[in-house]
């Protein structure tokens, strides 16, 4: 008995050990300004007004024809909203801002290399290229409404259009990361269908032109050997009518679209009304094995919800800049670069390179450069430019007004370094929490509204309501402080419809678990698996501790990965810290801590035996790690993920698997000399 008190730490202290931090409020400016000040809000998009609170949402959108059924649950879980409706994603981002708006910036486009110009396109500029292209697309590449195509582009100008291009014709786009190799394209080419390929032959990235057009070519015969033949391959040419590709083209299926497009000057091609529920494009996201899974989301459901979040989370308005950096190969990039943004007609930032190239200055410079006002990044990037410039931001002169961190926890340090130097303590930061599947954001605080939160993402978003399942299926009451698996009780537009030709998988991996009747037609008894553990707190604040595969056992007790990289931070030599969990013949699971170190700083033992005991002290012996590794660097995804799959084979002396993807494969044979020798 006595034995078992030793280690026993209840999972609330665990989970409160990444301490509720205390508010931070918006300025009175910007409160005055905000597109959402009034909290009844959250009563009109209540549960009692669900699910017509969503015709708000899609009353920010020009429809050809009103919708007759809100949502539709015949087919559950495969929610379809808005039946009956006629809309065009195309038009609503683009022509409809015309009469007002047709010389406003649409796209203000940054190359990396520091001597080439920025490119405005303005609303009208966007028309004319979305229309020339939509042409093209369907006369000479035979594309029609229902179709799918593969893109495969880097951040270029062309990406936005290419998409709005297709969604002019209902054509389904499944744009697959620019970073990603040719098998990973080839793969997603196959599950799809396409028989077209859209890419470009080059881009920059820190400071060499890239060879993109090979990729292209590996897809092509990969895919072709698992049996999709792609017939037409069009290319974008990072200089017009110059090659920047030393890989041929293949005659007969590869076509620069500039030489393609002098057929087209001056087409202009009515947009197609398509069904509210029609998919407007894939988006494969990798699941917990096998193969990529290719979530469908809609036309008028997506656009409406990803509209209203950029209008009252983003809080866009027309005189702002609006900066999203992140790569439009991803779901954010999709939401929120180009569909919500330029459906609420707003000027959007696409930068081509890394914000570190060629100086930890370039970000602050590009936003400097164009007035940026409202500031979007992940807190890897957030973590990456702390490390390598510090005292960077306040060297220039931009002013944000709102930032927003998405994509994985933010340790409340660095939270408070983004808002006093690169938020200059002046900016409202939302932190929103979703997902690939979800279309736009679950959870964040209304920027107008609420205040901010270190490391908590807030509270459901209007009209999401989120509930913390234990592996029993009991609701975890509000303000217990415990963690569990977070879920939606509800639909809401901006959710995905299905896995791309496997809806089996869909009802499997997101509502098997928690169902109470898979007969049901009700949406009350399909509650939605995020995959995600989190806590609630007093306030109804959500705080996400990552994957529910992410959480490391140890001694039957939760451990957030994030709470023990959160802890590890709190001490200042550390830029970047990775947990992963190692086999513990006892213990189940032993966290195992990899860091790398802000940059001046020398690794030594004593200062591995200072994280730890700062971990200790912060989070309880129980979160003691085996190993304090002090690593030169991260190994990473091209995206700037830390690879934690790595670092957990290392560290259980498994076959760490293909590395061949990673930004910086070269790090993984160091970090194992140093770990298993
Ligand atoms: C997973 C989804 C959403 C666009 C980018 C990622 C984690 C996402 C947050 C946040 C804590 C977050 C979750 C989620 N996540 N946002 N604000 N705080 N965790 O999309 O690649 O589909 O990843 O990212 O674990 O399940 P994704």
């Amino acid at each position: 008995m006595a034995e078992k008190e030793v280690v026993e730490t209840s999972e609330a202290q665990i989970a409160v050990h990444w301490q509720e931090e205390g508010y931070y409020y918006p300025s009175y400016e910007f409160v005055a300004q905000a597109n959402m000040t009034d909290p009844g809000v959250y009563d009109r998009f209540s549960l009692d007004n669900f699910p017509n609170c969503f015709k708000e949402y899609a009353d920010l959108l020009d429809w050809y024809e009103y919708w007759d059924t809100m949502l539709d649950t015949s087919d559950a879980p495969c929610w379809k909203w808005f039946v009956g409706g006629k809309i065009n994603a195309s038009y609503n981002c683009v022509d409809r801002h015309l009469a007002k708006n047709k010389n406003k910036a649409a796209i203000h486009f940054v190359p990396e290399p520091l001597e080439e110009k920025y490119e405005h396109i303005t609303y009208q500029e966007l028309y004319v290229k979305v229309n020339e292209f939509t042409a093209l697309l369907r006369d000479f590449a035979g594309l029609k409404a229902g179709d799918r195509v593969t893109l495969h582009m880097p951040m270029l100008a062309e990406l936005p259009i290419t998409m709005l291009a297709c969604a002019r014709l209902g054509v389904i786009h499944s744009q697959v990361f620019g970073g990603f190799s040719g098998r990973a394209c080839a793969d997603r080419i196959v599950d799809s269908n396409s028989r077209v390929l859209i890419t470009a032959d080059a881009y920059y990235r820190s400071g060499t032109l890239l060879d993109h057009k090979q990729n292209a070519d590996i897809a092509c015969d990969l895919a072709e050997k698992d049996g999709q033949k792609v017939d037409k391959v069009l290319v974008w040419q990072r200089y017009p009518g110059k090659a920047s590709s030393p890989t041929p083209m293949v005659e007969g299926r590869d076509y620069f679209v500039n030489d393609l497009l002098k057929d087209y000057y001056g087409a202009r091609v009515d947009p197609v009304p398509m069904p509210a529920e029609a998919p407007l494009f894939l988006m494969y996201t990798s699941g917990t094995t096998g193969k990529p899974k290719g979530c469908q989301h809609s036309t008028g459901g997506y656009l409406a919800y990803v509209a209203g979040t950029s209008k009252y989370v983003q809080d866009i308005h027309p005189e702002d800049v609006y900066w999203c950096m992140a790569d439009i190969g991803w779901i954010t990039g999709h939401s929120y670069i180009v569909y919500g943004p330029l459906a609420i007609c707003a000027s959007t930032v696409v930068y081509e390179g890394v914000p570190t190239f060629p100086d930890a200055g370039r970000a602050w410079r590009i936003a400097q450069d164009l007035d940026v006002n409202i500031f979007h990044t992940a807190p890897t990037a957030i973590r990456a430019l702390r490390k390598i410039g510090p005292d960077e931001p306040a060297k220039y002169n931009y002013h944000f007004k709102h930032m927003t961190t998405v994509g994985e926890p933010i340790e409340p340090e660095v939270w408070k370094w983004y808002h006093k130097e690169v938020g200059k303590g002046e900016a409202t930061i939302v932190d929103t929490w979703w997902q690939t599947e979800t279309g736009g954001f679950l959870a964040s605080t209304l920027p107008g509204i609420n205040p901010m939160k270190p490391g908590s993402a807030g509270p459901g978003m209007p009209g999401i309501h989120p509930i913390i399942l234990d592996d029993e299926g009991e609701m975890l009451p509000q303000g217990a402080g415990k963690a569990g698996n977070i879920c939606i009780r509800n639909p809401w537009p901006g959710g995905f419809q299905t896995i791309w030709g496997d809806r089996d998988r869909f009802v499997e991996t997101y509502y098997a678990r928690y169902c109470k009747d898979p007969n049901s037609k009700k949406w009350e008894d399909w509650p939605y698996l995020t995959g995600d553990a989190a806590v609630e707190a007093e306030d109804g604040y959500f705080r996400i501790l990552g994957r529910i595969d992410d959480v490391i056992n140890v001694s039957g007790h939760r451990l957030g990965t994030k709470e023990i990289e959160s802890a590890a931070l709190v001490c200042q030599e550390v830029a970047e810290a990775a947990v992963v969990p190692v086999n513990h013949e006892i213990k189940g699971k032993e966290p195992d801590l990899y860091i790398a170190l802000k940059p001046g700083i020398e690794a030594s033992d004593e200062l591995a035996q200072k994280i730890n005991d700062t971990i200790c002290t912060e989070i309880g012996k129980i979160a003691k790690c085996r190993k304090v590794w002090i690593v030169p660097d991260m190994p990473k995804t091209r995206s700037g993920k830390i690879m934690r799959r790595v670092l957990g084979a290392i560290s259980n002396e498994i076959d760490e698997g293909d590395v061949t993807t990673l930004a910086n494969p070269e790090i993984v044979a160091s970090i194992k000399t140093m770990v298993q020798s």
